[in-house]
């Protein structure tokens, strides 16, 4: 098993996070927890999201967040995301050099999520690579090992999307378990399927894995397994899509980096410095920590969690 001797680590819980929890986060407190995580080394973060204040209210603050980090912080390692043409004018508008699209492999989990067909949103990416030049560009592909309304899908519908990304120009492209629902015996076949396709094309391959079901490590091996070295998480294993039913957390950032440091393989990311920000974000809102190592190093935050 010829495994990768380091792993990048892009951190989505100020915005998978922070958008499934309902009660308001003050915009102080989240942007102390993106500090926290810049400084505990991750590699990128998906700070905020530019969408629909009426389909995610909290990420309203999205362009106070960008503006009080500064313009220093707008460097290739902070990510907006964004769903459609609009939402890239406003993050690029704040200073933000680096998107996440998202679009969907299923039909009906993208028209809930963005209310437009895989289709659409292709249309919507071309015009999005054409208008805003310089701009870094990477695909969250949703859904990929399976969908809240159509189950698993077959490999054509995420070849849609990819083949539709590369012709666009996008070369970063995240393969998302929205719901959690991925095995590694799953993963291990997507992955060769996707990777075969479009080897040799020049693509930046990730991961971003739900925990749902309690099989993202297992998950997260199968992928390093076939060399992937790029990963999605979220510190305190928070997370989860408003518009994926049952959808619920990532990976939790801690529990990604304890095992792969455990196996040997390198991260930049201090693994006591996210065990600090899970317990500064689970006591500031109030939440429980799904990590293991949190459980087993830090103080509980709350006597039921
Ligand atoms: N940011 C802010 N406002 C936006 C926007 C964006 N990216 N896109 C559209 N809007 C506004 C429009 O200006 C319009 O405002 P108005 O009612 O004041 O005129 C309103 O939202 C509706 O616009 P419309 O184009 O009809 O969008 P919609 O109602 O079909 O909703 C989305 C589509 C994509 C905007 C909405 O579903 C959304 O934001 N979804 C978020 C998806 C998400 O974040 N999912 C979780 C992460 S995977
Ligand atoms: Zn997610």
């Amino acid at each position: 098993m010829a495994l990768p001797a380091s792993v990048r680590i892009l951190e989505v819980g100020p915005r998978d996070g922070f958008q499934s929890i309902s009660t308001w986060i003050d915009t102080p407190v989240k942007l102390q927890t993106i500090q926290m995580l810049l400084d505990a080394g991750v590699d990128g973060i998906e700070a905020v999201s530019f969408v629909s204040p009426k389909a995610i209210p909290q990420m309203r603050d999205a362009a106070q967040i960008v503006e009080a980090l500064g313009p220093a912080a707008c460097d290739e390692r902070l990510f907006a995301l964004v769903p459609n043409e609009k939402g890239a004018k406003l993050a690029c508008q704040a200073g933000l050099r680096c998107l996440t699209l998202v679009i969907s492999a299923s039909e009906a989990h993208n028209q809930s999520n963005v209310r437009k067909t895989p289709a659409q949103s292709l249309d919507e990416l071309e015009h999005i690579v054409q208008s805003c030049p310089g701009v870094h560009i990477k695909l969250s592909l949703a859904t990929a090992f399976g969908c809240p309304f159509l189950g698993q899908l077959p490999d054509e519908a995420l070849f849609f999307v990819l083949d539709g990304a590369l012709a666009a120009g996008v070369r970063d492209i995240c393969l998302c378990d929205t719901i959690g629902v991925a095995s590694p015996d799953q993963v291990d076949r997507v992955l060769r399927s996707v990777l075969q396709r479009y080897q040799g094309r020049g693509v930046d391959w990730s991961l971003h894995l739900h925990n749902t079901r309690g099989l993202a490590a297992a998950n997260t091996l199968a992928a390093l397994s076939l060399g992937i070295d790029r990963f999605e998480s979220a510190v305190a294993g928070l997370g989860g899509c408003p518009f994926a039913p049952g959808a619920s957390g990532n990976m939790a950032t801690e529990d990604l980096v304890y095992l792969l440091h455990a196996m040997g393989i390198r991260t930049q990311v201090d693994l006591d410095a996210v065990i600090r920000t899970a317990e500064f974000i689970t006591g500031a809102v109030g939440c429980c920590c799904d990590s293991k190592i949190n459980a087993v190093t830090a103080r509980p935050v709350r006597p039921n969690c």
